[in-house]
């Protein structure tokens, strides 16, 4: 029996940059997706022969492991191109004969199109037989409206049950958001002191030097808060802030993360110029397919509460832009500090590009002195040579999770529908309050106001 990984927008930015590249090094460690045939869907005319030589530079871009024609070679005789207009249904018979024609039996599809398309796909997919027992990878945003991804979700259980459905977030599976869980649960010096009693305020910045490059379309429609906030920077929130779950690997965790979106601070309790300040890159509005009075946010910071007895007190600060001076993706949990001649405890967990953790505390200055200085010690694990062989990337990982079938590495819809009403209620209310969308140059650390909206609050922006 033949197993086939299909790819619907096989020819757009996330199959050749994190798609391929991803199987190419499974195909390289031996991974669960070797046993796939690769089925590229586009619309365009492409031989498969053509397909791969283009193939071939993304990989070499982009692979995380050594490039070599062998291996290339090896891996590009899975691949076929095949040209479909996915929108039409009367092309769905003929992928049916193509695949039976193959003989194969068992499917994952993934849908790498905008989400107007995964509907009407997965729709069509019944006609394919056999498709219905496979299982679909959806990429977010899903749906464009809440509203819409309420009837996207309707639309794909006519066809695939709950679970045969993978919702993908790709920040579940970068190797330092799992790691959260470890470095809070099996640390005493963490978890004892992981509440607000002790912790003065946790941030969470997600830095990006890259603008929109060719993904204008897409984003003019999402911006900062739902192409960032709303799934991956509310999943580590959740992590950092959740009870300690049965199980790490469950429903449970879920559960746990859940509790944690409901017991966010209603929007409306705090005024919304202490919650949130929206920006946008200056030129952002000449990119390729923006328009040109845009009013989409390309950064937002914000300052949530979570309204538990964990955590009553102790300010969330969430960050996140485009075409800042630098990349950078951290958690900064900052300590109360015994006495204010004493600087902060502070633990940072370093997500991207560096992959460790920082710890900050006072010692003695050296020498015959009672002054106090900082200790600072910073582990560098993805500076481990066996590390930067071994370490996956988040969508290998991803994509063996689903042959797998491991759902817990994945969004639940639940969790979607919570931080999704949420965001759209804090963009409502900045723009009912007729808060300003407030430029900031290319290159900066993002919007002034977002500095001054944690200084009036006795805060800063955590630098390491
Ligand atoms: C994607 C967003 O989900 O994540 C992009 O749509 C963003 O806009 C990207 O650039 C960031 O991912 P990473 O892995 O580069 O931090």
């Amino acid at each position: 029996m033949s197993k086939a990984f299909t790819i619907f927008g096989g020819t757009g930015d996330l199959t050749f940059r994190k798609l391929l590249p991803a199987l190419y090094n499974g195909s390289i460690s031996g991974a669960e997706s070797e046993d796939y045939q690769i089925i590229i869907i586009g619309r365009r005319e492409y031989t498969t022969e053509q397909y791969c030589a283009l193939a071939r530079e993304w990989v070499q871009k982009f692979a995380r492991l050594p490039y070599s024609d062998r291996a290339f070679g090896r891996f590009a005789s899975r691949i076929a191109y095949y040209r479909m207009d996915f929108s039409d249904p009367a092309a769905y018979q003929e992928l049916n004969d193509y695949f039976s024609a193959h003989g194969i039996e068992e499917f994952i599809f993934y849908l790498a199109v905008a989400p107007r398309f995964f509907g009407l796909i997965a729709e069509n997919l019944a006609s394919v037989s056999g498709a219905s027992r496979g299982k679909v990878i959806l990429e977010k945003p899903f749906g464009e409206t809440l509203e819409a991804a309420k009837d996207l979700n309707r639309r794909l259980e006519t066809i695939f049950s709950p679970d045969q459905i993978y919702r993908i977030d790709h920040y579940l599976g970068k190797e330092m958001v799992r790691n959260i869980e470890t470095i809070r649960f099996s640390n005493p010096i963490f978890t004892n002191l992981w509440d607000a009693r002790f912790i003065e305020s946790v941030q969470i910045s997600a830095l990006e030097d890259v603008g929109v490059e060719s993904r204008g379309g897409y984003y003019d429609e999402a911006g900062a808060m739902k192409d960032m906030v709303q799934n991956h920077l509310f999943q580590i929130l959740s992590i950092v802030a959740m009870e300690r779950p049965s199980d790490y690997i469950g429903s449970d965790m879920h559960a746990e993360q859940l509790k944690v979106l409901h017991a966010l601070r209603p929007v409306g309790q705090e005024p919304i110029k202490d919650t949130l300040v929206l920006g946008q890159y200056e030129g952002y509005r000449q990119e390729k397919l923006v328009g040109a009075h845009s009013q989409t946010d390309t950064y937002a910071a914000l300052r949530l509460f979570i309204d538990n007895d964990r955590w009553r007190g102790a300010p969330f600060y969430i960050r996140t832009g485009k075409k800042l001076g630098e990349r950078e993706m951290n958690v900064v949990v900052t300590f109360r500090r015994p006495r204010p001649d004493v600087a902060h405890n502070v633990l940072v967990i370093r997500i991207q590009p560096t992959e460790g953790v920082y710890l900050q505390f006072n010692i003695q200055k050296p020498g015959d002195t009672t002054d106090i200085t900082q200790a600072k010690m910073d582990f560098c694990q993805s500076c481990l040579l066996e590390n930067r062989i071994n370490t996956p990337e988040a969508y290998e990982r991803l994509i063996g999770a689903c042959i797998r079938g491991e759902h817990f590495w994945f969004s639940q819809w639940d969790q979607i529908e919570t931080g999704w009403e949420y965001v759209e209620q804090l963009r409502t209310a900045y723009r009912e309050a007729g808060l300003p969308l407030v430029s900031y140059p290319t290159g900066s650390s993002g919007p002034v106001q977002a500095d001054r909206l944690l200084e009036r609050f006795g805060h800063a922006w955590f630098k390491t």
